[in-house]
């Protein structure tokens, strides 16, 4: 802002901007003080509706370098180069709460970068665990609920986040994972990053690789006990958000090293998990990490609000390259999205300039709506025209992928070595008995909250299908608590 006197919204100057206007010394307040009714009229309008999933967040920009050649598996320009940077925004959350929760939470991060590329933006939204509670989209907003508040009691209830776990036996892994000493993070900086789906590279050949993305924290990762986020939530609730900005203030650049696993398409139909499975890992024995970049963060938004709550972010903004799996759960948020942004924000929310391109132009023919800002001046709006517009380019971003069967509500395809447990089992396994000692404490420690023996039992069952130990222990432990 430059300058000068304080103005109205239309510019004029304001002459006194501690008392309203009246009739008379101590009379009515006049209709005709602009600007009380504007300063009332405006701040009546602050808000927009938060996101109903991720909404307490913090963002910052940054650049994404190109560190080995992957020009074998994609085309995306983005990557075409060793040494190639591309700059990008990536906003953290954390799930359940709202706008105002506190970070030092038990739930799982959001990851979501925006890459700004010469072909236009590629939103990855991920989290900062490999896998999901649920396989099939048509479940999320029922999950979610469970997550949030009851419609009676107004507050997070264990009955109804154990009677939905329980229910949902694919849940087990990720409740393990997040009950686990990586389920409260100490700070965004350090934690991994997960695209957790699977995604589709395709190569100049059309050759099509499923692919599953890694972020490495440079930090090393910290986690929280239980006991500490307790008292730090409370103290400090904005301690993931102010940790990345005065660490960016300070110039330590948080950094993350960028892998992917690759499978070759003709893998996937026998590969023994079937690969398209959001909870499931690819395990690294079969699919290496393989390292191709390096992400840094090194400039914060200058204005929360505008570069943070308006940002929007969609698993559907793909790139020449790069597409989607058949993953149930991917083609769910493909629409939800979008959706939620035309909502939330608005039909031109893709304008905002922490959402537009910025390392080339959006050339559409969808115009106007609320707060269009002019900027196809008097270019034609219809395709195709004669008159030099923007043309198709007769090359789909990704490859078909071969299809047979009948129409139907199909249950997720089961490969051979897939269940729901297997692979919670694995994860529990490879802990620690100290770290196991802690995921049995905390999971007890919810689940003592719920009030039905049924809901609790069920829980429990789950866990004890993963690994006959891991089951023992969680019932004696919630045994004891619950007396
Ligand atoms: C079918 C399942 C899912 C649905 C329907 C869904 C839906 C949504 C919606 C509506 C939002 C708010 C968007 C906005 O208002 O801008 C959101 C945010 C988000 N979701 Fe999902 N989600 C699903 C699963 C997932 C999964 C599996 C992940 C991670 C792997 C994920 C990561 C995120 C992240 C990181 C955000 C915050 C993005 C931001 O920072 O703006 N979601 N989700």
């Amino acid at each position: 802002m430059t300058q000068g006197p304080l103005t109205t919204e239309a510019g004029a100057p304001v002459a006194d901007n501690q008392n309203s206007e009246t009739a008379g010394v101590g009379g009515p307040v006049l209709v005709q003080d602009q600007l009380l009714l504007e300063k009332l009229a405006h701040f009546n309008r602050e808000r927009i509706p938060e996101r109903v999933v991720h909404a307490r967040g913090a963002g910052a920009y940054g650049t994404f370098k190109v560190t080995a050649d992957v020009t074998k598996y994609t085309r995306a320009k983005f990557l075409s180069e060793v040494g190639k940077e591309t700059e990008v925004f990536l906003r953290f959350s954390t799930v359940a709460g709202n706008l105002g929760a506190a970070d030092a939470v038990r739930d799982p991060r959001g990851f979501a970068v925006k890459f700004y590329t010469e072909e236009g933006n590629y939103d990855l939204v991920g989290n900062n665990t490999p896998v999901f509670f649920i396989r099939d989209a048509i479940k999320f907003p029922d999950f979610i609920h469970t997550q949030k508040r009851d419609p009676y009691t107004g507050s997070q209830e264990a009955d109804n986040v154990f009677d939905f776990w329980g229910l949902s036996p694919e849940s087990t892994h990720q409740v393990t994972w997040l009950f686990g000493d990586r389920g409260i993070p100490a700070s965004y900086r350090h934690m991994d990053g997960f695209g957790s789906h699977t995604y589709q590279w395709n190569n100049e050949a059309g050759e099509v690789f499923w692919v599953k993305y890694h972020f490495k924290t440079d930090q090393g990762i910290k986690n929280l006990t239980a006991e500490e986020a307790e008292i730090l939530a409370g103290k400090d609730p904005d301690s993931h958000q102010r940790d990345l900005r005065e660490a960016i203030e300070r110039g330590e650049y948080p950094s993350w090293t960028v892998y992917v696993q690759i499978m070759p398409a003709a893998e996937a139909a026998t590969y023994r998990f079937n690969p398209f499975d959001l909870t499931k890992v690819w395990p690294h024995a079969d699919y290496p990490l393989i390292e191709f970049g390096k992400l840094e963060l090194n400039r914060n938004p200058e204005n929360i609000f505008a570069e943070v709550e308006q940002s929007i972010f969609s698993p559907a903004h793909f790139v020449p390259g790069i597409g989607p799996s058949p993953d149930k759960m991917l083609q769910g948020r493909l629409f939800a999205y979008g959706d939620a942004h035309r909502y939330r924000v608005g039909i031109n929310a893709d304008h905002l300039p922490v959402n537009r391109p910025h390392a080339t132009e959006a050339r559409t023919h969808s115009r106007d709506g609320y707060l269009y800002d002019g900027r196809h001046k008097g270019a034609k709006n219809y395709e195709p025209n004669s008159f030099g517009g923007p043309f198709q380019t007769d090359r789909p971003l990704w490859q078909g992928v071969p299809l047979t069967g009948v129409t139907g509500e199909s249950v997720t395809p089961v490969h051979a070595e897939d269940n729901d447990f297997v692979q919670a089992g694995n994860l529990y396994r490879l802990m620690s008995e100290d770290e196991k000692e802690r995921l049995v404490k905390n999971l007890a420690n919810a689940i003592s909250g719920v009030t039905r023996d049924d809901i609790a039992e069920r829980a429990i069952n789950n866990f004890r299908q993963a690994d006959e130990d891991f089951g023992k222990r969680l019932e004696a432990a919630v045994q004891a608590l619950r007396g």
